[in-house]
């Protein structure tokens, strides 16, 4: 049984995009609480919960039954960064720092230490609060698994189970109609989703950020596919897969977010310049935000709460400054200084691009 600890109070957030799993961490995290003799304070809306002031607390009875749901019951924002918090004046956005204000509430409500769940994005703004003497400790989240100091982020393996039942899925109708159908994933600066989505959903071509592609080669593939008689052929590209020597495609920006720019359209470049290189018909599928949404998988409802009474656990050992980690089969915890430093993109000896190749599937380089 845990010991009770002189921490009583402690905050909890989730940051920036959200991902099946993470109503699980908050389940995880406010479960054991009672036993460390802790109550827990959620943080709505991400940081912009800290800034402004808005929280409310959170019982067992608010997170029971929440394991299976998608989304979070807290909330969230990828546009509430305390150092980057977009304020209008005079009709023009302007950009100031607001963490003063989120130390402060920190202080006002008696928190002892804050757990922030999030990404990149959070994990960086959860270690410039630590150096202004917040007690953190970092969940890592993100669909597009790209922290390099875990194994795994939870919310990735729902992510890829949605790719590959919806490449499943096209693959009966592009085999009926012969035709090119290109799908784009979600996958920023990483292509884990493309990479697993595509090795587990049976792609013809993984376009991933980290191999830039050749547009002939990507055709060449469609043609050798023909000539061994299969007249289809699915395409799974990253959002943030680009032509060698060419750019993203980003369809907006937003300076309110931390990375402003949106990503979106390379699916319907490709399929076009598909169309125009082999003659073939093709067609487009978007997933978006299907990716984020829905209940997390079996696998990350397990290691999001793993990751939550880890989380609580390091809290009561006052291990702050640190992020729980996926290494191997054992949940550790690094520093969050360390967690931030690397992101962690898909190697060109990586397994899963060894085996992909192993089974014909091309990259198009
Ligand atoms: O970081 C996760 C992610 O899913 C990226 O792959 C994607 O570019 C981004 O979120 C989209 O976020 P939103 O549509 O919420 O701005």
């Amino acid at each position: 049984m845990p010991k009770r600890n002189e921490i009583r109070r402690i905050g909890l957030l989730t940051g920036g995009g959200d991902c099946p799993g993470l109503n699980a961490v908050i389940r995880g995290v406010t479960k054991p609480a009672e036993d460390y003799g802790m109550s827990v304070y959620g943080l709505l809306d991400g940081f912009e919960g800290l800034v402004e002031g808005k929280a409310r607390e959170l019982k067992n009875s608010d997170v029971s039954g929440i394991l299976a749901r998608g989304g979070t019951i807290l909330g969230s924002s990828n546009k509430g960064d305390p150092f980057h918090w977009p304020v209008e004046v005079n009709g023009k956005i302007e950009i100031q720092d607001k963490s003063d204000a989120a130390v402060q509430n920190y202080k006002t409500w008696g928190l002892d230490a804050l757990i922030a769940v999030g990404g990149d994005g959070t994990m960086h703004i959860a270690h410039k609060l630590s150096q202004k003497g917040i007690n953190v400790i970092g969940v890592p989240k993100t669909i597009d698994n790209d922290l390099d100091a875990t194994d795994v982020t939870f919310g990735h393996d729902s992510a890829v189970f949605v790719v590959a039942e919806a490449l499943d899925r096209l693959h009966t109708t592009a085999s009926s109609h012969h035709r090119v159908i290109v799908t784009e994933v979600m996958g920023r600066y990483a292509g884990w989703i493309a990479l697993h989505g595509g090795l587990s959903g049976g792609a013809d071509i993984i376009l991933i950020p980290e191999i830039p592609f050749s547009w002939d080669k990507v055709a060449e593939k469609i043609r050798e596919r023909e000539l061994k008689g299969k007249r289809f052929s699915l395409v799974c590209v990253a959002e943030g897969a680009k032509p060698i020597g060419g750019e993203v495609v980003a369809k907006g920006s937003d300076i309110k977010r931390t990375d402003p720019v949106q990503l979106g359209g390379i699916g319907k470049v490709v399929a076009d310049k598909i169309a125009e290189l082999t003659g073939r018909e093709t067609r487009v599928t978007v997933l978006g935000h299907l990716q984020r949404g829905g209940s997390p998988t079996p696998y990350d409802r397990i290691l999001s709460t793993k990751f939550g009474a880890f989380a609580i656990d390091l809290v009561a050992n006052k291990k702050f400054g640190k992020m729980v980690a996926l290494k191997g089969n054992e949940i550790k915890s690094v520093k969050i200084e360390d967690a931030i430093s690397k992101q962690k993109l898909v190697q060109l000896d990586d397994q899963g691009v060894f085996a992909a190749r192993a089974v014909g599937i091309s990259f198009g380089d």
